[in-house]
């Protein structure tokens, strides 16, 4: 790419050109944040990919969520900046283990984490994302079993909060799972009147300390609406981008990792750049593509998901 070129604008004359509409998710880099036309949480990304009539959708974000994208607009031209954007939760539950794990309990519903791939959304009865699960899990009847994969944070917190007995998936995050509990409480105790926020795929220990327990877009919100002026934040640090926008008399301290990590970034939401985006728009790839049996199955436990949620 040419140095002087100005991506902000070639990237908006390419959307016009193309009808094109670029959907963010908050763990990106700044400046993809900034030409985003929505940035939000997986629950907020999955409605806008839903209902728009664009004929190209950019997801920038990891592959999980271009593909629900995809799944949710089948004729639609999904791209993603660069292919490799995975996830490592979704990465923890292999399709292959999971149908045998699902087979071992016959009589369980199985309700998915969106962050999983096409194949095991198409094994499940409900999608559900962290800001959702809760009432996912509540819509259903008292005596109904389930399992809850991938994520087994969230899915201890979520039956922490139902009363329910999930059967869970042993899959994790490796961002959120670098929290130091012992970091965050010295922090607390130079910053007293901080308020600590925290993404649920967090572990029990970090969750305990937090003020507010929340998906992303439930953290900014709360970081705005509350009159506190001091945020500790444990979640992928790309969201203090928004938070700092929306909140310039405010301050957002990153939850320190334990000593083995540098920083709260995920690696593969950050893949995505700038220029990658921008070439990405201009030679319409790579582009996300799925069996079309993958697609009819997976789509039915998402549009139940945003059915309950609508
Ligand atoms: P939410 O934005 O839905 O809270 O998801 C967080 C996440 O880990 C996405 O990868
Ligand atoms: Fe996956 Fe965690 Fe990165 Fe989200 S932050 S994309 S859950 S690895």
């Amino acid at each position: 790419i040419d140095p002087t070129l100005d991506l902000y604008a070639e990237i908006e004359k390419l959307k016009q050109q193309k009808n094109a509409v670029i959907l963010a998710h908050y763990y990106q880099e700044g400046e993809i944040q900034d030409i985003a036309d929505y940035i939000g949480d997986s629950l907020g990304l999955s409605q806008q990919a839903a209902k728009t009539d664009a004929d190209i959708i950019v997801f920038a974000g990891v592959h999980f969520m271009a593909e629900t994208a995809k799944i949710l607009s089948p004729t639609k031209k999904v791209l993603l900046p660069d292919l490799k954007a995975g996830c490592s939760l979704a990465d923890s539950c292999p399709p292959h283990l999971f149908k045998k794990f699902k087979e071992s309990y016959p009589d369980h519903l199985v309700i998915t984490y969106v962050n999983c791939t096409a194949e095991l959304k198409a094994m499940s009865d409900i999608v559900c994302t962290s800001s959702n699960a809760v009432q996912i899990v509540e819509s259903l009847p008292a005596d109904q079993q389930i399992i809850f994969g991938p994520d087994r944070n969230l899915g201890a917190y979520v039956a922490k909060k139902t009363g329910r007995d999930l059967v869970l998936w042993n899959g994790a995050c490796m961002v959120h799972e670098i929290f130091s509990r012992e970091k965050i409480t010295k922090l607390k105790e130079r910053h007293t009147n901080a308020k600590i926020l925290a993404h649920p795929e967090c572990e029990e220990h970090i969750l305990q300390l937090a003020d507010y327990i929340g998906s992303t877009t439930g953290i900014l919100k709360y970081a705005t609406n509350d009159a506190a002026t001091e945020f500790i934040v444990a979640t992928e640090a790309g969201i203090i981008h928004q938070m700092e926008k929306d909140n310039p008399t405010k301050t957002f301290i990153p939850a320190p990792p334990n000593n083995t990590c540098a920083c709260n970034d995920c690696p593969h939401m950050k893949r995505n750049t700038l220029e990658k985006l921008y070439l990405c728009l201009k030679n319409e790839m790579p582009e996300i593509t799925l069996p079309a049996d993958i697609i009819a199955k997976a789509v039915k436990p998402i549009e139940r998901m945003l059915d309950i949620s609508a």
